[in-house]
């Protein structure tokens, strides 16, 4: 439907929107809500990328249909929320069963046995000794969790300061933002761990965390060091660490007596090929995994900090500390539910071994046009279903239809071809992929694990036709029908 100007009631309010008329709304009245009363700028951004107008009538699988008749393939995959696809058919049963059974959500005051069930799932997919499991809403919640957990194990020894990697992305909220430094997203804020408590090494290089390490030791031999959290497969840049790091990680950490962090919430949930991708390198187990994305099946907003029973009881194994971490939204039931059938279907439909396969292929395409077009693609990089494509953008042509400098929101040419490329894909080729913020010339791929031969085919044969008419018709169209009609 279309907003109508709204009658004010007597009071002087506007009448609510009832739920029937929120569904159909049409594209244009839902853009003005939007930018009316959320993020008016999110929406020039979409805007520039033609996603302001993605009229979306429903969605399945890799499917999203729009209601002029068009059918897109999303490859962006809810940025790694929807490793089951959009709507997957057992995630809306196991909806339908907890409504039909009217299943309590939230008992904030007696254990519910969804959460239980969940945590023992969890477990069954983990390694010995990761058996105990904090749930949260969000990837950035559990990072906090286990931040949290983690200071309260170190700091009674005195130890002040975590270690985390160079451009990482560990979440939004304060304490998980302290350890991001993918983009400027620190600008301005107040940290929760503030900057003196935070060193840095480089990702994947083992020797610059030894250094790290080092430059922290006390005349004893100890140092301050409660944690170091590294991603182990790095987010914005789809970068994989050479094979054995992970376990060089693990035993400086073991002998500096340093808790390892693991942050699964992009890679983990099955989208690696398996379970966890730390499960690639052989007898790896951090102290903490964190997940989140997937595990909620698409439909729900679920994450867990999952650590072992010693360490949960030295952070909080008594009465009185039991619950110093705790949130209102954690665990609730349905979530819970949702959750658990993700894990089954992971199970059942056999998907973390087909994110492998499809990965396989998807990078066998990728690495053919790699061949085909090895001026304008770097590299090709990924595991399972995150697969992504460095490209070697020519700035000049940027900067000759746009001056970056007068742009508020396309701060660097980069990001002005890898938007067009993205646009051309959408707008030609029906094909949805994205990009980050932190590698402004890497394309991302990020398909359901139940993504079909037949749907990769599409992507790569809508690149291989976008890389063979060049880029150079796609930038400027983009610059001048989008970028400049959105800012004039
Ligand atoms: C590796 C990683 N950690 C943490 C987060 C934060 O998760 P959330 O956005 O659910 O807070 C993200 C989000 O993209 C992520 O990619």
């Amino acid at each position: 439907m279309t907003v109508q100007p709204l009658a004010r009631q007597s009071g002087g309010s506007l009448p609510l929107l009832t739920l029937d008329q929120s569904l159909d709304l049409d594209n244009e009245a839902a853009n003005k809500l939007y930018a009316q009363h959320l993020n008016k700028y999110m929406l020039q951004l979409f805007d520039i990328l033609g996603l302001k107008d993605l009229d979306i009538k429903g969605a399945q699988g890799a499917e999203i249909w729009l209601n002029d008749g068009r059918t897109l393939l999303d490859f962006s995959g809810g940025l790694g929320v929807l490793g089951l696809g959009h709507n997957h058919p057992r995630i809306i049963e196991a909806e339908r069963k907890c409504h039909e059974r009217k299943i309590i959500d939230c008992i904030k005051i007696a254990p519910h046995k969804l959460q239980g069930a969940l945590a023992y799932n969890l477990a069954q997919f983990l390694p010995d000794p990761l058996k105990v499991s904090f749930l949260a809403v969000s990837g950035a919640e559990a990072n906090e969790a286990a931040m949290k957990l983690a200071e309260r194990v170190q700091t009674p020894k005195g130890k002040r300061k975590f270690l985390c990697m160079q451009g990482a992305f560990h979440g939004k909220t304060h304490g998980a933002l302290s350890l991001t430094t993918a983009t400027d997203v620190q600008s301005g804020f107040l940290l929760g761990v503030p900057k003196e408590n935070v060193i840095y090494a480089t990702y994947a290089d083992i020797d610059s965390m030894r250094a790290a390490i080092n430059a922290e030791r006390d005349a004893k031999g100890g140092n301050t060091i409660i944690a170091a959290m590294i991603e182990t497969v790095r987010g914005t840049s789809c970068e994989i660490p050479p094979p054995g790091y992970l376990t060089e990680f693990i035993r400086l950490c073991r002998e500096n007596d340093i808790l390892a962090i693991f942050d699964e919430v992009k890679i983990g949930m099955g989208r690696s090929g398996r379970f966890c991708a730390f499960q690639h390198e052989g007898n790896v187990v951090p102290d903490i995994v964190t997940m989140a994305k997937t595990l909620g099946g698409g439909k729900r907003e679920v994450a867990a900090m999952v650590t072992s029973q010693a360490l949960f009881d030295k952070a909080y194994g008594n009465r009185n500390d039991c619950n110093l971490h705790s949130s209102s939204f954690s665990g609730l039931g349905e979530s819970c539910a949702a959750a658990i059938e993700t894990l089954n279907i992971l199970q059942d439909e056999k998907l973390i071994e087909r994110a492998a396969t499809m990965g396989r292929y998807l990078s066998q395409g990728l690495q053919g046009l790699k061949a085909k077009y090895p001026n304008q693609i770097l590299d090709v990089r990924g595991r399972g279903m995150f697969q992504a494509m460095r490209m070697n953008f020519n700035q000049e042509l940027a900067s000759k239809v746009l001056d970056i400098k007068t742009n508020p929101l396309f701060i660097t040419y980069q990001s002005v071809l890898i938007g067009a490329l993205t646009r051309e894909l959408f707008d030609r080729h029906n094909v949805l992929v994205h990009f980050q913020p932190g590698a402004r010339d890497t394309l991302h791929f990020m398909p359901p694990y139940i993504v079909t031969e037949q749907q990769l085919d599409t992507l790569i044969g809508s690149l291989d036709q976008v890389l063979a008419r060049g880029i150079t018709d796609a930038t400027v169209r983009f610059v001048v029908k989008n970028i400049k009609r959105v800012f004039s």
